[in-house]
């Protein structure tokens, strides 16, 4: 029979270390009845070692539905995303890097984005290499964001990202660290190509919510950010989707 809704759980930052035996599991006991497609927004692991991505998957082996996620900073610090992504996906999770896959009739794309500051205050490519490099690092991953988008084709779109490409779920940290939680130049392709809804997580005290300049949600899904806020809730976003039309709305 054809589903009405689809609803969709999301949360990034889960920092997998070597020692999250057993601890990640019980906050996905009941997701398979809670929702009908995981996102992962990054984070996934904490320092990025192969061992903590299968501990990863070990954590998650309850998880029945579809699971699709994107990678964060976190998961390159040892240098081993290729490897780390490599089991994540063996593992059933679909690592988007500026890809996109369809799921049960819902069309996602996803980057992990970068670091580069919001409007005005954005870094410019002046001056220094090292200065130019983190600029064109940053247009290099909106650019693939902006090409993964732009090959959706579904009624249904959603955006997954680690860094935010708003300044207003990054209220609530230090200002002096918001040019490090992401940058406008991710938000230009999601205007561009339109979406229904757009995941990130990296900003662990952040907003939970806020809106492009088009108006479409933007949800904040760092874990610490969803337990900090919603304790009394699996630290999980769920946003729900009707079929037959083409907003959504967000049940937490
Ligand atoms: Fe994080
Ligand atoms: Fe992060």
């Amino acid at each position: 029979m054809e589903k009405d809704n689809l609803r969709i759980a999301a949360v990034g930052d889960i920092h997998c270390g070597k020692n999250s035996h057993g601890l990640i599991a019980p906050f996905f006991a009941n997701i398979n009845d809670q929702a009908d497609i995981l996102i992962l927004c990054g984070d996934l692991t904490d320092y990025g070692t192969p061992e903590e991505a299968h501990l990863f998957i070990k954590e998650l082996n309850a998880v029945k539905i579809p699971m699709v996620g994107v990678l964060g900073n976190h998961d390159f610090e040892t240098g081993q995303a290729e490897e780390v992504t490599k089991i994540l996906n063996a593992g059933g999770i679909t690592i988007l890097d500026g890809d996109t896959v369809e799921i049960l009739g819902v069309g996602f794309a996803g980057i992990k984005g970068y670091i580069g500051g919001f409007g005005r205050h954005s870094l410019g490519a002046w001056g220094e290499a090292g200065i130019k490099n983190i600029v064109n690092e940053a247009i290099s991953e909106a650019l693939k964001l902006d090409s993964a988008l732009a090959r959706l084709r579904t009624t249904h779109r959603v955006a997954v990202l680690h860094y935010s490409p708003i300044i207003g779920t990054v209220h609530g940290e230090p200002v002096e660290i918001y040019p490090f939680l992401g940058n406008s130049r991710l938000e230009e392709p999601l205007l561009r190509n339109p979406v229904n809804a757009v995941f990130h997580g990296h900003v662990h005290k952040g907003t939970l919510e806020g809106t492009l300049m088009s108006g479409t949600p933007v949800y904040n899904v760092a874990m610490p950010l969803l337990k900090a806020k919603i304790p009394d809730h699996p630290p999980y976003r769920i946003v729900e989707f009707d079929l037959h039309q083409k907003d959504e709305k967000s049940s937490i």
